[in-house]
């Protein structure tokens, strides 16, 4: 009996340390007993399967996923006659030229879709063209690989795409860093140029075909000019050439001034003629190399990048430029409408970088060339942590758009806090508009059903590295599974888009499901909760990493992702009445309920209306500086209790995944109090008004490292002075010492988790060593650079603030506490306080 063997070694998968890069596409084991086996496929028969066709992938795809999730050993044939107990997997087209029919009142298919029909050991997978016929295989397998044996026996699925745009943006620059990337450098390029080894870019492609992506932009927005060099269109050729069997096409980031840049002309005026015939030129040449090249993507005019505004040219001038280039090669010009003036002054009232997009693009409606797309950030500002729907997809009638999502969490925990954005996503996507007064639901703008568009769709900024995780964090992933299936079919449920996920990563048990279900279903709320409430944006530092807080820097500076705080008011005044007019972006229906604050979401309330500390919440009349510190507490706690989650799935998940994800949440856990304390604290200075549950700046069981006895070590003040609990922590004297700190503990003798929370720099590895009397009680290095290959800042701030927690320690009132610590590189082993604390309190 085949399935003995199997069946161990299903178990076995368990022990066995897997490190993600396989991610959704482990083809783990089921349990498939041989009469499971025999109802299934025995062979395989693919028409014109010729070589590098996504239809070979398909092929070799369903044979690798029979041997390794079910253990069956299925041979590949090619031609018209199949076996009986074939999968048939072809193009449309092809299987109808075997003589082949197709049922009279089948769906017909658009680009990209295909059937999956099932019955009994018969199965067959045709797609509209070659690569619908392998998202058609991808299917299959994944149906086997989630032991769905029913579906496999009896199917008949049409699937058609809900947009023809479904991409992936990378931010990979040619150095080999990634802008807002957190998972190492990149698969593509190094030193200038394309890397030599492109396995994994070959997998990223197998990764992305199986969710249904179809084209990669593979560098930065802030495109360097020198990716237009002979040799490297050539690294794009090869890049193209492992993606092309994945039916990935590929694309490029332009930088607008690049015939200057790069051409030594001594223009880069879109209508200048020897610009045109340079951009011309380097378009044929890519076509040259890439037949099927997917086209480019364009931010130009905004955050210092050239565009067209430097000859007093339009956006849609501009745009045309790249678009007519690539028309008669059938490529696509995806233009950013992320431009705006980040020079502003907030001393007007009326400023709102909010308003740009729709004050820049809308006149120009109808101007751009129609193989043109307008990809738009989901949200005005920039992929905060909630944000209304963007305007400008109410606002473009005659214009091809797209959405932008970002799967890299740069304002979402930068994958060290897990973030389930799905839900988020769908707060955009589900959004009616009601332009003309009814229905125009977000979706079917992309797909550009609603204004009768031939093109729209998707894009998301994804920024895998080359860790082996892919985004640096295991759970992340879900993200980018959920992303694709999402951009096929947006009306998909994202708990069920989870659960699928799950089974394909860490296996179908119950209580597991269940249990990332949870986690991931409260991510969100937790980290709106402890970043930023009611629409004022996370509140992190804008001007350095984008990582942990620091709400001052949201204003009186140009960047225009201001709060407007002061000492009795809080919130962006968006109204048409007396604000910036923000409101009146959107059509009259959602633009009412947005102008008055009686009729605005809680949760956006501070983005549309400037009002009160004091001003009482619709929903739970909480004072709005009251559900700040409410939100913040609840945040921190549901981080907290990700912990106790996550340890019951040990044993469940192969020991590797299961530590790599835990280290996160103990980290998570930690920077969330952070978090807490940062920003209620920083409100709580701010507006003067006390929490009326005593909570903020009220640590009854923290003893401050600076009020310790020091030795070796001082104290330094920290900023933003809310990054540190009393302002204040200690660092060593120099940066080569080694300094105690001594004191006596006041609490009653018990048992308590001792945490100590200190910086982690990232450019030095100190070390720490906690005593209770002479006992060592634990010891830990300033290594988070290495354990969460991310490297958020070179201060004592909060970004580097973190804890380390050592769980039921026995102390006694009167023992000695001790910290010492040895300074390392530019790291002076800073420490801020440790806290004893007693059971269920989380502080
Ligand atoms: C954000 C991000 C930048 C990026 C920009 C963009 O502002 O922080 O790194 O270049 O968006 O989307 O163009």
């Amino acid at each position: 009996m085949r399935w003995n063997t199997l069946w161990p070694l299903a178990l076995a998968g368990l022990a066995v340390a897997e490190d993600g890069s396989q991610a959704w596409l482990r083809y783990a084991p089921v349990h498939c007993n041989k009469h499971c086996q025999d109802a299934l496929p025995s062979h395989i028969t693919t028409l014109n399967a010729t070589k590098g066709s996504p239809l070979e992938t398909a092929g070799d795809e369903l044979q690798k996923g029979f041997r390794d999730i079910v253990g069956k050993h299925v041979q590949v044939s090619h031609g018209c006659d199949a076996p009986p107990s074939s999968i048939v997997v072809a193009t449309v087209s092809d299987f109808l030229e075997c003589g082949s029919p197709l049922a009279k009142d089948s769906t017909p298919l658009d680009e990209d879709g295909f059937y999956l029909l099932t019955h009994g050991s018969s199965a067959m997978i045709l797609g509209q063209n070659a690569r619908g016929a392998l998202y058609g295989a991808f299917e299959y397998l994944s149906l086997l690989a989630q032991g769905d044996f029913d579906a496999l026996a009896s199917t008949q699925t049409t699937e058609n795409p809900h947009a023809p745009i479904r991409w992936i943006n990378q931010w990979d620059n040619m150095d080999g860093s990634i802008e807002r990337g957190y998972a190492g450098p990149s698969i593509f390029f190094a030193e200038g140029a394309i890397v030599e080894d492109l396995t994994r870019a070959r997998e990223y492609a197998r990764l992305l075909s199986s969710i249904r992506v179809n084209a990669i932009i593979v560098n930065n927005v802030n495109a360097n000019a020198t990716l237009l060099t002979p040799e490297n269109m050539d690294g794009l050729q090869r890049i193209a050439d492992v993606m092309r069997p994945y039916g990935v096409q590929v694309g490029i980031s332009l930088n607008f001034a690049s015939p200057q840049d790069l051409g030594g002309l001594n223009t880069y005026d879109p209508l200048d003629e020897s610009v045109i015939q340079w951009w011309g030129d380097i378009t044929d040449s890519l076509y040259e190399r890439i037949p099927d090249f997917a086209g480019y993507l364009v931010k130009a005019s905004s955050e210092g990048q050239p565009g067209p505004d430097t000859y007093n040219r339009t956006l849609a001038e501009g745009a045309n430029l790249f678009a007519r280039a690539l028309k008669p090669h059938g490529g696509v010009l995806m233009f950013r409408a992320f431009v705006y003036d980040h020079h502003l002054t907030e001393d007007n009232w009326r400023n709102d970088r909010a308003n740009a997009a729709v004050d820049f693009f809308k006149p120009l409606d109808g101007e751009f060339e129609d193989n043109t797309v307008i990809q738009i950030k989901y949200g005005p500002i920039d992929f905060q942590v909630r944000e209304p729907v963007s305007p400008l997809f109410a606002n473009l009638r005659h214009t091809n758009v797209a959405i932008e999502l970002q799967v890299t969490q740069e304002y979402f925990g930068q994958q060290c806090h897990l973030f389930y954005m799905p839900p988020l996503w769908k707060t955009i996507t589900d959004f009616d508009l009601r332009v003309d007064n009814r229905s125009s639901v977000v979706r079917d703008i992309l797909s550009g059903e609603h204004f009768k568009r031939p093109l729209g769709g998707w894009a998301a900024v994804v920024n895998v590295g080359t860790n082996t995780t892919w985004l640096g964090s295991h759970l992340a992933l879900s993200n980018l599974y959920a992303y694709g299936r999402l951009a096929w079919d947006p009306t998909l449920d994202s708990v069920a888009v989870l659960e699928s996920w799950t089974r394909l990563t860490f296996g179908a048990n119950r209580h597991l499901l269940d249990t990332i279900t949870d986690l991931s279903m409260a991510s969100w709320p937790a980290y709106e909760n402890y970043t930023g409430n009611l629409g004022m944006q996370t509140l992190t530092d804008i001007l350095y990493t984008h990582y942990g807080p620091n709400p001052a820097t949201h204003d009186g500076n140009g960047w225009g992702m201001w709060t407007r705080a002061n000492s009795e008011t809080i919130g962006m005044d968006r109204t048409v009445w007396n604000g910036t007019g923000f409101s009146g972006q959107y059509p009259p229906q959602v633009a009412a309920r947005y102008e008055d604050p009686a009729t605005t979401p809680d949760n956006l309330l501070l983005w549309f209306h400037h009002v009160p500390y004091t001003r009482r919440l619709r929903e739970t009349g909480e004072t709005v500086i009251q559900h700040f510190y409410n939100a913040h507490y609840a945040g921190a706690e549901t981080a907290h209790s990700f912990v106790g989650l996550w340890d019951s799935l040990k044993g469940l998940i192969d020991t590797r995944r299961f530590a790599e994800v835990r280290e996160r949440f103990v980290y998570q856990a930690g920077h969330a109090i952070v978090w807490r304390d940062s920003v209620s604290g920083f409100y709580r200075n701010l507006s003067g008004i006390p929490d009326a549950h005593d909570r903020v700046w009220n640590h009854p069981w923290r003893l401050e490292a600076e009020d310790m006895q020091l030795d070796g070590y001082v104290a330094y003040t920290v900023s933003p002075p809310e990054a540190g609990s009393g302002a204040t922590a200690i660092v060593t004297a120099t940066n080569s010492t080694t300094g105690v700190a001594r004191t006596t503990v006041p609490f009653p003798d018990g048992m308590y988790d001792l945490v100590v929370n200190y910086y982690d720099l990232y450019g030095g590895k100190s070390e720490w060593t906690v005593y209770l009397n002479d006992e060592a009680v634990g010891s830990w290095k300033g290594d988070m650079e290495d354990r969460l290959g991310h490297n958020p800042s070179i201060y004592l701030d909060g970004h580097s603030a973190t804890r380390v927690r050592f769980a039921g320690v026995k102390v006694r009132e009167g023992d000695e506490l001790r910290v010492e610590g040895v300074a390392d590189g530019i790291e002076p082993a800073p420490v801020d306080y440790v806290a004893l604390l007693p059971a269920g309190v989380v502080d």
